[in-house]
Formats: structure tokens, C-alpha cells, sequence
């Protein structure tokens, strides 16, 4: 019999005696602190699409970010505009408002707005050289959904490091994200390795520290714990497999206004979105007008008209009744880790699992059954309210109930926040009282077959604008009619401007829409891996973050495969254009119309991908071998697949039980996963591994 590794009665009893010790229990939230008066210091805003603001400290930081950094940032970026036929002066100092969206998309994306953002910073040589590297400085707002969320939490609470620097470490206090260790095997596909039992340990400690306190806890916890490993900072090689770190456990979302670049307002003010599920439903995928909920360092809520309230992040976590502690010291701080946020971005678990019943994504057929089925078993057995979904005490109870669906629960039940199918976390940069006046749109979302952009993502989000959104935000420009007329027009293959001409500059915002796309120069693309794909060697980083950065910095020429040299001016044409017909005082220069009718989406005339010659679409992973020998959940080693989902499994597993334990159930049993395997060689070693709810007990 193989032993039942440190997942027994015995260490569980074990963890809870030495757990005290460990930094990585600061991923339990304080419960029962002291709140603030609220008839004086309200917890919760309310308002309505027409009264709509935004928070008066975020109102702060926007504008000490125009008085104190912009007017450098542009000069030092377009310089007095010359080279694009504009004069700065003639703007008045009134420039464009811009905001980003990192779309989902798991680490493909991560390391696609990686690359991206390298190309538009202005501390990169070769984006500089560009003419491309500013917008990055020049940027409002940014917002991650999912693997997006990754990068800009990543980002904000290391204190806004150049992407280099992020990914790769700079040998002092940022480690690098460690893609190399896999995120659910991180020494290899054996789960009973000591260092993948030390690793379990650590993050079951801290779920369970926080569980604990009370607080309802799903698979989303684990999974959370696991992507601050990686995205956080304070973990090296050295320490990964060491309770030497917190590994990122106490980093808090709302802390993320300490670091002198946020003090400072030279970052970009961040954004992360989530999905909503009706509460206690089954449902796989939110409808549409299911609530999209936002959360910045500041507050935690939405912009939804049925909705159209926020509540204060420092006390994220505490139940709120109209905006009400149940009492004066009923407040919850520490809730809002910085890991939780990430993992309730990139919540996958339920859509992927139905949705996926004959597809889950890059996954052959016979390993996609494995995995649908093992965790399929698992959801089966997890019937504690919502064990699949970021567990969230709703701060709205009471509030809009005669719209807002979820006004009279204790919880809400958060997910991927694609899952509703908009990849792009566009809604924060549209809402009204933001006034942006350029969007600009990193698409790394996987859509067709070879996991690139199509358009279904943009399309879905300018519906959803149109009718959920109708009365609270401001539209998309318009857009390719199907994502047949997005394909064929090649807009998902190149740097695309949309919305250059509206009737008045409020109609709608231009949107410099940037999609993963197949390198211009015709090479082998290397930007365009399977979504579920979680480690990458040294070498396919880097190879993926240089790709990325390349296409960024290069444009496109028609029916050529040379970059073209005149993009970075285009690009300036396109961040200060909105400025221009605002300020109404000069018409677009030639240069910048020259450009315009290059780039722009014409819906009237709209181009063609077969201007975009030798595209290969089809992933060359540059280092195929490395990837065999890390074992990834993807890799052609069935072994690893399945022995990473059964660390998860386990993970879970143990979880699960001890939750079942906190809330007196009598018994919770888990079939034996080999048993309905029981002819597949590979599940052998595994024959007699068997967790029950007496083990637990
Ligand atoms: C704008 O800057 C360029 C280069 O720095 C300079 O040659 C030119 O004289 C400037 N134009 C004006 C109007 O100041
Ligand atoms: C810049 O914008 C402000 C506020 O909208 C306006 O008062 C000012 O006149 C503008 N400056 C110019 C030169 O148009
Ligand atoms: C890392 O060190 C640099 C330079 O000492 C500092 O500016 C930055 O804030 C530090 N970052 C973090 C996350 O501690
Ligand atoms: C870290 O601490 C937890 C709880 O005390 C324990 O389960 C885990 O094995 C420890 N990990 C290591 C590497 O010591
Ligand atoms: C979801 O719930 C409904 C009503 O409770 C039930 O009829 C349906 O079979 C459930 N669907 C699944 C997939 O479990
Ligand atoms: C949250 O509440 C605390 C305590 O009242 C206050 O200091 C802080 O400014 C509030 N933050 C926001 C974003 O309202
Ligand atoms: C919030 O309310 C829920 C549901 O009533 C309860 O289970 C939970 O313990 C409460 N949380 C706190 C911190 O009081
Ligand atoms: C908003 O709430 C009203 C009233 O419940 C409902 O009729 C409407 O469909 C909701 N709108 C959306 C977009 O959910
Ligand atoms: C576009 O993407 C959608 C969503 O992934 C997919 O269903 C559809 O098949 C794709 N269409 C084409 C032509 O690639
Ligand atoms: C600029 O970006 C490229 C591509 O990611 C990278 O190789 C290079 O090191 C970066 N340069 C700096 C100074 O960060
Ligand atoms: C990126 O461009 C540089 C400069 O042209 C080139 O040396 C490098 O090989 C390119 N990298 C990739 C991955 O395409
Ligand atoms: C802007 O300029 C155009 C063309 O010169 C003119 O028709 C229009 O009335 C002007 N708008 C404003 C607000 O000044």
C-alpha cells in the first residue's frame, strides 16, 4: 500500500500545533476587528448610472497624476509633436485620457502583456528607439481579468518594476515569476515528492488558517495560494519549498496604494475584474446581465446600473447589511489578499469543467476525459455552498434590491471574470465618470484553434455595452459585424485603431486594439501556447516575451513582412488624437492622417488579411525538450497531467474534509480516484490511495 503521505490524521493534527509559527498563515484575514463609524466614515457609496462618480480618492490620484506626471510623461514621449505634424503647445496641456486592458488568457497572456508593455515603456532602449515607448507612462488606468490579473497585480504590488525586471528578476528583491516550477507540480510529477508534500502543506496551512477564522473557503483558496508563489513577491528558488516566506500571504490589494510609485501616481491607477454566479445555482457560464464586479486598491463593487455601488477594500470581507456592520467590532480586515484577488480574476474552475465537456482547451481528448472527470468526481463530493467559486461575504446585502439579484444573500459567489465570454476587462475603462478618451486593448485571449484572437471576446463585451450597459457606460466604436468579417478583415493580425471618426469626440472612445498575433516578420510564431499550459522554461519566456515585444514595437507593413518604421509616430497619432478633436484646434496632420488610413478600422472600406502576407499561425515552441523535462499540466506526459490534477485533488481533498469538519458533518468520503480508472496503467501507483472522511476526522 502506498503510504498516505503527509495528508493524514496524524499530520493535519501535526499542522495545526506547529502551524502558528509560519508566515503563510497570514493569509487568514482578522475578524472582529474595531469598524469605523460609518454614519461618518460610510463603508458603502451608492449612487445611479446618472449620479455616477468615481471615489473621491481615486479622483485624487487621477488628477495628481495629470498636474504632477503626464505633462513630463508626454513631452518626454511626443516630445512638442513636430515629428507628427502637430504643434504640443496647441493642446493646451490637455492630452488624451488613456486606459489599458490586459485581457485572460492564464500565463500565455501574463507573458503577453508582458512583452507588450515592455514595447511601450519608455525605460525600454528599443521601445524608445520605436517611437512606441511612452503610452505606458502616459496610461490612466490599467485593468487585468484572469491571466491579465496576473501581470497587473504582479505589477502593483512590486511596486511597478519594468516588465524585465518582473519576469525575469533583477537579482535583488524581485525573484522573477518562477515559471519554470510548475504551479500545481512544482518538483516534478510525482506529488508524493517531499518538496510537492512540503508545498501542499504550506498552502493547505494557510486556506486552513483562514478557514479557521470562520470564513468559507473553496478550491479558489488553494489556487490562489499557488499564484502568489509565482506573482507575488518574497519567494526564490531557494525558499519555494521553505515556510521561510509568506510567499505572499498578508500582501494586501489595498495595501497596494503603499508603494511609492502608487504614492507618487506614476502608475497606472489598477483595475481587476471578476464574474458573478447566481448564488447556490449550477449555472456554468453568468448570463449577461449577471453582475461584473471590479476591484481596485481602493474598493470592491460595480458599475452595473442594477447594481451601481462600491464598498471600501480595506474591509473587504465583512457582512454589511445597507451598508451596516452587524456591529461596532464586526469588521474583517486582511481579507483582500492580493493572491485571493488574483485567484477570484482567474476563478476557471466551474466554467471550465462544464463548459468543457468535449473541449477543454489544448487538452487531448482522452487527457481532457481524465481531468473532466477526476474533477468532476471531486465537484460531486464538494457540497459545501459554493466549492468552486471564490467565496465573497456580500458587502450589498440590502442594497438595490429591486435590481441587484444578489441583495438578499450572505455571499456572493465570484469566477473567472471571462466567464460570462468577455476575455477583455473593458467595463472599468468605459464607465462614464471616468471619461477616457482612448482604450488601448492587449488581446491575448485564446479563441481559434491555435489559441489567438479572433474578435468573439470584442464582439460579446460592445453587446453587452449596448444593452446591459447602455445607460452607465460609454460604447465601443464599431466594429467588424462578425467574427467571420474580424477574421477576414485581419484586424485580429495587426495593430488596429477603432472609432478614429466619430460625429463628436463623446461618441465613443478610439481604441488601439493590440491582438497576439503571428510575428509580421513571417518567423515561426512562439506567443500562442494553451491557456492551461502552467511552466515555461527560461527559454520560451524569453523567446515569447521578445516575440511580443518585436510585433509590438513594429506595426505593420501592407503586403510586406518588414515592420514599419513609421508606427511608433502612428501610435503617437493615435494617443493624441482624441486631444486634437477635443481641443478642436487644429486639424489631423498628414502624417497622422497617412498613418490613420493605414491602421483604422473603416467599417465602410475595411481592409483585408491578405495585405498580411506569410503569417504562420501554428505554435514552434523553441524549446520543446525543456518543457518535456519540467512536466508541465500540459505536457505530452500523461503521468505529470495526472499527477498534477490528483496534487490538486488531494489539495482539495484534505480541504474539503476539514471543511465538512467545521460544519459537523458526519461524513465525507472520496472514492478511491483509481477506481474509475481502474484499467489505465498509469493510475496504478495510485491503487490504493484513499482519503475518507474518518481519516480527516
Ligand atoms: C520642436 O522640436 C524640434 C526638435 O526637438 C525642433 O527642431 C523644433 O524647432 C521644435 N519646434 C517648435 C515649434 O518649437
Ligand atoms: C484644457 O482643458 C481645460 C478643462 O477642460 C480648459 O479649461 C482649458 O481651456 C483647456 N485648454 C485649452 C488650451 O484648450
Ligand atoms: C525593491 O527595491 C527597490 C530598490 O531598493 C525599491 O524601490 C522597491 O520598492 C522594492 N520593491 C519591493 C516590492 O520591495
Ligand atoms: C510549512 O508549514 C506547514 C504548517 O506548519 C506545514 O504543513 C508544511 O509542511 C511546512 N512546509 C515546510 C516546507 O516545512
Ligand atoms: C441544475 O439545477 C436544476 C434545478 O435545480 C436541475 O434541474 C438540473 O438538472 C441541474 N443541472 C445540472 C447540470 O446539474
Ligand atoms: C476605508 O476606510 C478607512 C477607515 O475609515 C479609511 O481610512 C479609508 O480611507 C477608506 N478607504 C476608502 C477607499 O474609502
Ligand atoms: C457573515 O455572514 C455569514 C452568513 O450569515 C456568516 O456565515 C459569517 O460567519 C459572517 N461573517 C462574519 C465575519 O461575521
Ligand atoms: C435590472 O433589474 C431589472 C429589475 O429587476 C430587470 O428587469 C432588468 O432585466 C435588470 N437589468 C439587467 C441588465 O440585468
Ligand atoms: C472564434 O472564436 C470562437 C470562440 O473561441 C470559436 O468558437 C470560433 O470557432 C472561432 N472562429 C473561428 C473562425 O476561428
Ligand atoms: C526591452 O524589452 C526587450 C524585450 O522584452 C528585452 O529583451 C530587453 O531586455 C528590454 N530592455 C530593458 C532595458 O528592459
Ligand atoms: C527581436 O528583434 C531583434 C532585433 O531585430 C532580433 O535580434 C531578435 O532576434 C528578435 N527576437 C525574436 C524572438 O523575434
Ligand atoms: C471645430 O472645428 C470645426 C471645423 O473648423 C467647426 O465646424 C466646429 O464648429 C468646431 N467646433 C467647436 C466646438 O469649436
Amino acid at each position: 500500500m502506498l503510504p498516505c503521505p503527509s495528508f493524514s490524521l496524524v499530520t493535519l493534527t501535526y499542522v495545526t500545533l506547529v502551524a502558528a509559527q509560519s508566515a503563510v498563515l497570514q493569509y487568514a484575514p482578522s475578524t472582529m476587528v474595531q469598524c469605523p463609524d460609518v454614519s461618518t466614515q460610510p463603508l458603502l457609496r451608492v449612487f445611479t448610472p446618472q449620479s455616477q462618480a468615481i471615489h473621491p480618492l481615486e479622483m485624487d490620484y487621477i488628477q495628481s497624476k495629470e498636474s504632477n506626471v503626464l505633462p513630463n510623461a508626454w513631452t518626454a514621449w511626443i516630445g512638442n509633436a513636430s515629428q507628427i505634424g502637430y504643434n504640443s503647445p496647441e493642446f493646451g496641456g490637455n492630452y488624451s485620457k488613456i486606459g489599458m486592458a490586459i485581457s485572460g488568457g492564464g500565463y500565455r497572456v501574463a507573458q503577453y502583456g508582458a512583452g507588450v508593455i515592455s514595447a511601450l515603456d519608455a525605460r525600454n532602449d528599443s521601445a524608445r528607439a520605436a517611437g512606441t515607448g511612452g503610452l505606458y507612462q502616459v496610461t490612466s488606468y490599467l485593468s487585468g481579468l484572469s491571466g491579465g490579473s496576473w501581470l497587473v497585480v504582479s505589477l502593483a504590488l512590486n511596486d511597478w518594476p519594468t516588465t524585465s525586471d518582473l519576469v525575469y528578476g533583477n537579482g535583488g528583491n524581485l525573484s522573477g515569476w518562477l515559471l519554470d516550477l510548475d504551479l500545481v507540480t512544482p518538483d516534478g510529477f510525482d506529488v508524493f515528492d517531499s518538496n510537492n508534500q512540503a508545498y501542499y502543506g504550506s498552502v493547505l496551512s494557510s486556506v486552513l488558517a483562514k478557514a479557521a477564522k470562520g470564513i468559507d473557503t473553496s478550491i479558489i483558496d488553494p489556487w490562489s495560494r499557488l499564484l502568489s508563489y509565482h506573482f507575488l513577491s518574497g519567494t526564490s528558488p531557494q525558499n519555494f519549498f521553505t515556510n521561510d516566506s509568506s510567499h505572499g500571504a498578508g500582501q494586501l490589494w489595498s495595501q497596494a496604494t503603499m508603494t511609492p510609485s502608487y504614492q507618487q501616481a506614476i502608475a497606472p491607477f489598477p483595475v481587476i475584474v471578476t464574474n458573478s454566479l447566481p448564488i447556490g445555482s449550477n449555472l456554468t457560464i453568468p448570463s449577461i446581465s449577471q453582475t461584473v464586479y471590479e476591484m481596485t486598491p481602493l474598493e470592491f463593487g460595480s458599475y452595473d446600473p442594477n447594481l451601481s455601488a462600491m464598498v471600501n477594500m480595506t474591509f473587504a470581507g465583512t457582512n454589511l447589511t445597507n451598508g451596516n456592520p452587524d456591529n461596532g467590532s464586526s469588521c474583517v480586515t486582511g481579507f483582500d489578499q492580493a493572491g485571493f484577488v488574483m485567484g477570484a480574476s482567474s476563478a476557471l474552475f466551474r466554467p471550465s469543467l462544464d463548459s468543457a465537456e468535449t473541449t477543454l482547451e489544448g487538452f487531448s481528448s482522452g487527457d481532457t476525459n481524465g481531468i473532466l472527470f477526476m474533477l468532476d468526481q471531486l465537484l460531486k463530493n464538494v457540497v459545501t455552498r459554493g466549492g468552486d467559486v471564490a467565496n465573497w461575504p456580500n458587502p450589498f446585502h440590502s442594497v438595490a434590491s429591486s435590481t441587484f439579484t444578489e441583495s438578499d444573500s450572505s455571499w456572493l459567489e465570484l469566477v473567472d471574470g471571462g466567464s460570462n465570454g468577455a476575455q477583455i476587462p473593458i467595463d472599468p475603462l468605459l464607465v462614464k465618470a471616468r471619461g477616457l478618451d482612448t482604450i488601448v486593448i492587449v488581446d491575448g485571449s485564446s479563441e481559434e484553434p491555435s489559441h489567438w484572437p479572433n474578435g468573439t471576446s470584442m464582439l460579446f463585451s460592445a453587446q453587452r455595452l449596448s444593452t446591459v450597459l447602455a445607460a452607465s457606460h460609454q460604447q465601443l466604436p464599431p466594429l467588424p459585424e462578425s467574427v467571420g468579417s474580424f477574421i477576414s478583415a485581419g484586424v485580429n493580425q495587426r495593430p488596429t485603431l477603432f472609432g478614429c471618426d466619430p460625429d463628436t469626440p463623446e461618441e465613443y472612445p478610439l481604441v488601439i486594439y493590440l491582438p497576439n498575433s503571428p510575428p509580421l516578420t513571417g518567423d515561426n510564431p512562439s506567443t500562442n501556447y494553451d491557456t492551461f499550459q502552467f511552466a515555461y522554461t527560461d527559454k520560451e519566456t524569453q523567446i515569447f516575451l521578445d516575440q511580443a515585444h518585436n510585433n509590438t514595437i513594429g506595426g505593420f507593413t501592407p503586403n510586406s513582412n518588414a515592420p514599419d518604421p513609421n508606427w511608433g509616430k502612428c501610435l503617437q497619432c493615435a494617443a493624441v488624437d482624441r486631444a486634437r478633436l477635443k481641443q478642436n484646434v487644429t486639424s489631423r496632420s498628414s502624417m497622422c492622417q497617412e498613418c490613420f488610413s493605414q491602421y483604422c478600422y473603416d467599417p465602410l472600406n475595411p481592409p483585408s488579411s491578405s495585405e498580411l502576407p506569410n503569417r504562420k499561425f501554428t505554435l514552434v515552441d523553441p524549446d520543446p525538450q525543456g518543457l518535456l523535462q519540467i512536466t508541465t499540466f500540459l505536457s505530452a506526459n500523461k503521468a505529470s497531467i495526472i499527477g498534477g490534477v490528483l496534487g490538486l485533488v488531494m489539495a482539495l481533498g484534505i480541504l474539503t474534509g476539514i471543511l465538512y469538519r467545521q460544519q459537523q458533518r458526519k461524513e465525507v468520503r472520496y472514492k478511491l480516484v483509481s477506481q474509475y480508472r481502474k484499467n489505465d496503467p498509469v493510475w496504478e501507483g495510485y491503487e490504493e490511495f484513499e482519503l475518507s472522511g474518518r481519516d480527516v476526522q
